[in-house]
């Protein structure tokens, strides 16, 4: 049976504009989802986080589940525009204390902080001067990240610069599936170059107000990139073109390598990066204490045979418009076997190895921590008011041998958050897609701890993995 060291660290995930709600309370002003998501045809059903989980009137209660759960650690993100109106400026001391007053009840009841400082919600007067086009926002950034610094910084257990820059800039600027909706393919490898520059400007600005011993890390959606044929040297270099617009084209910069070459010449055509100015591949570089891991599902893909048109989608919503920059017509997405969660992406536990063993090898001595993994499903409520969530229970069970393995086979994987706390805003897909261990009733904003979160904190009690059918009645939260 896979078990776990009594150090590793067991939490769940969330993010501000997925959950929180109050949009237009306290001083917080619209960030480039708020727009997006009011903008007619951007997501199902036109949902948008207006209200969301309700989350910044209903925390304590969230806490009391967390509490219920046993959650060692909470995983959250701070909403840029709640605590820096516009982006720039002084703070909103209304907005601080909001994440003031949950970081000091997290603490106290033994839950430890996990921050990420930019979960895609930037403050609308940004975008509206470029956004991450432009390389001011990236110095905007780093004054937000050491103003928070200095107000929570005794209380942060890890600082998280970025969510995800991969979805910032390609599903934000080139396929426009995500915030702020722009198809621009070079603006798109602007994007990754200055959100690369935030996260060193930003850990360089958390390390000199906090100092040398705070705990700094950024988190990669990394993808596990396999080609259709193994055998054909084609669909090898579809998996590097991929491979490095997805992984080393942040894994280089921020590990000290700098910007792989080939991607610099792929792109050649859409982009001459002369975004990078001298001195910012050691900006970039800053010593990263641990490195935060998504994982979902994997990738694959064959060379394009030119006939009839590429498959470019890749499970990340529909768009004319391609989120793999300087890859078109060269390669093409293959349908992947199942089975497949309610967001169409495949369910492959081995990817999670894989992913956390090539880290271990090529960067080693880098600590990891799976900042997210879990599993929408179309969940139903029984009878008994229960949702018996078998199959993302499943999801979980075996995602997280797969986190046991890696880490027998000697990754340095830290901990594990799963994604996510409680149902919320899926971005495009609105609240069609659950992801929570917990249920919400988005009419009632009643909470339902669901099976899969019995049978989390009966793993988190015990540190061994429960079968899945086994599950330890949690009491109900009044
Ligand atoms: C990740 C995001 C997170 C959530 C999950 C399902 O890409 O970081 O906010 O939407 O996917």
């Amino acid at each position: 049976m896979t078990s776990f060291p009594s150090d590793f660290l067991w939490g769940s995930a969330t993010a501000a504009y997925q959950i929180e709600g109050a949009a237009t309370e306290g001083g917080r002003t619209p960030s480039i989802w708020d727009t997006y998501s009011h903008t007619p045809g951007r997501t199902l059903n036109g949902d948008t986080g207006d209200v969301a989980a309700d989350h910044y009137h209903r925390w304590p209660t969230d806490l009391e589940i967390m509490k219920e759960l046993g959650l060692q650690a909470y995983r959250f993100s701070i909403s840029w525009s709640r605590v820096q109106p516009g982006g720039r400026g002084p703070l909103n001391p209304e907005g601080v204390a909001f994440y003031r007053g949950l970081v000091e009840a997290l603490v106290a009841a033994g839950i430890r902080p996990v921050v990420t400082l930019y979960h895609w919600d930037l403050p609308q007067e940004l975008e509206d001067e470029g956004g991450w086009a432009n390389r001011e926002t990236a110095y905007a950034f780093a004054e937000y990240a050491r103003l928070m610094a200095r107000e929570l910084g005794d209380a942060i257990t890890v600082w998280t610069t970025l969510n995800e820059p991969w979805c910032s800039a390609y599903l934000g600027y080139a396929s426009g599936v995500h915030a702020p909706g722009r198809t621009e393919p070079a603006a798109a490898l602007a994007a990754v170059h200055h959100l690369n520059l935030a996260h060193g400007l930003a850990a360089i600005a958390i390390r000199e107000e906090l100092g040398e011993g705070t705990q700094l890390s950024i988190t990669l959606n990394l993808h596990v990139i396999r080609p259709d044929d193994p055998s054909s040297a084609a669909d090898q270099d579809a998996v590097r073109r991929i491979d490095g617009l997805a992984n080393r084209v942040f894994l280089g910069p921020l590990l000290g390598h700098g910007y792989p070459q080939d991607v610099i010449d792929d792109a050649a055509h859409v982009s001459d990066f002369a975004f990078v100015q001298d001195g910012d591949t050691e900006l970039i570089a800053q010593r990263l204490d641990v490195l935060g891991v998504n994982y979902y599902s994997t990738t694959r893909v064959r060379a394009f045979d030119g006939e009839g048109e590429p498959d470019q989608a890749d499970g990340h919503g529909n768009s004319a418009a391609t989120p793999w920059v300087g890859t078109e017509g060269q390669v093409e997405f293959v349908q992947q076997p199942g089975p497949y969660t309610a967001m169409g992406w495949n369910i492959d536990p081995s990817g999670m190895h894989d992913l956390l063993m090539r880290l271990h090898r090529e960067h080693p001595g880098v600590p990891m921590m799976i900042t997210e993994n879990g599993a929408a499903f179309h969940d139903v409520v029984s009878e008994d008011g229960a949702v018996h969530d078998r199959d993302r229970t499943q999801y979980l069970h075996d995602h997280i041998d797969a986190v046991g393995r890696a880490r027998e086979d000697g990754a340095d994987v830290r901990g594990y958050f799963v994604w996510s706390l409680l149902d919320n805003f899926e971005w495009g897909y609105g609240y069609d897609r659950r992801f929570g261990v917990v249920r919400v009733d988005y009419d009632t904003q009643e909470r339902t701890i669901k099976d899969s979160g019995r049978w989390y904190a009966r793993l988190i009690a015990s540190g061994q993995l429960p079968d899945v059918g086994a599950v330890t009645p949690v009491p109900a939260v009044p």
